[in-house]
């Protein structure tokens, strides 16, 4: 069950304020991955900063602070799409094309599918079903917007969010092996997990703008 003072929020400009504080969230979640990246905050903070959709996004807070984010994709539109003009401000050239390739890589995505992109919850809530409740969330959001398909893809040694997307209904579809060339990062494969959804109703007020743009995305 939900801690019970924790609300969820679906984000919108509303949520614009706490923009370092997500890109933070994130950061923490993922530093191995950032790490063998060689990434460092201070540059994911900034590249991040004007590469998010915050209307792709559901929040959790306890009280005024953010405490979770799950990040959505569309065929037309993502939560996080770094542009190679924004890292080229904060990094060399090499390097702004090597993460340019490396976060927004990502396997198509079908007109009937939303895709789960990030997922995090802040440490000091884990085990609380906070991660359950974002994904619920986001499964209803799906159903009243029409999409058929939720997807997402996880590494192969992330047992407790495998076990999270498992009992939410997700089930394994494929599994590629990347071997040695990510195990400095922690994984040598990821799962691509799939969950059908059940049916779907009428329109929810703050849809997801397909069109939405990053801040920074050149005219
Ligand atoms: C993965 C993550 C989002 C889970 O968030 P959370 O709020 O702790 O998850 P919940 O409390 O909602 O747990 C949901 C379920 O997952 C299950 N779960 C957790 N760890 C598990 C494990 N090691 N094995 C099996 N199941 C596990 C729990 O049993 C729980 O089910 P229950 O409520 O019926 O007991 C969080 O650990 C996180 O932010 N990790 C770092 C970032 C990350 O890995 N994101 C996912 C990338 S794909």
């Amino acid at each position: 069950m939900i801690e019970q003072n924790i609300r969820i929020e679906k984000g919108s400009a509303g949520n614009d304020g706490h923009i370092s504080d997500i890109a933070g969230l994130l950061y923490d979640a993922f530093e191995p991955k950032m790490a063998a990246l060689g990434l460092r905050r201070e540059v994911w903070g900034k590249a991040a900063l004007n590469s998010l959709v915050i209307e792709h996004s559901f929040f959790a807070y306890r009280g005024n602070k953010l405490v979770g984010v799950v990040g959505v994709a569309t065929r037309s539109g993502k939560f996080l799409h770094f542009q190679l003009r924004e890292l080229l401000k904060h990094v060399n050239p090499v390097k702004a094309l090597f993460y340019y390739l490396a976060l927004n890589l990502e396997r198509r995505i079908l007109k009937d599918e939303l895709r789960i992109a990030y997922l995090a919850v802040a440490k000091e809530v884990r085990g609380q079903g906070v991660g359950k409740d974002l994904l619920h969330r986001v499964e209803q959001f799906a159903a009243q917007q029409g999409f058929a398909l939720l997807s997402l893809d996880v590494v192969d040694t992330n047992l407790s969010a495998r076990g999270l997307y498992e009992k939410s209904g997700f089930t394994v579809v494929k599994t590629i092996k990347f071997g040695f060339l990510t195990r400095r990062a922690g994984f040598t494969g990821a799962h691509h997990m799939q969950k059908r959804i059940a049916g779907s109703s009428s329109q929810e007020t703050g849809t997801i703008d397909r069109d939405a743009a990053p801040r920074s995305c050149p005219q």
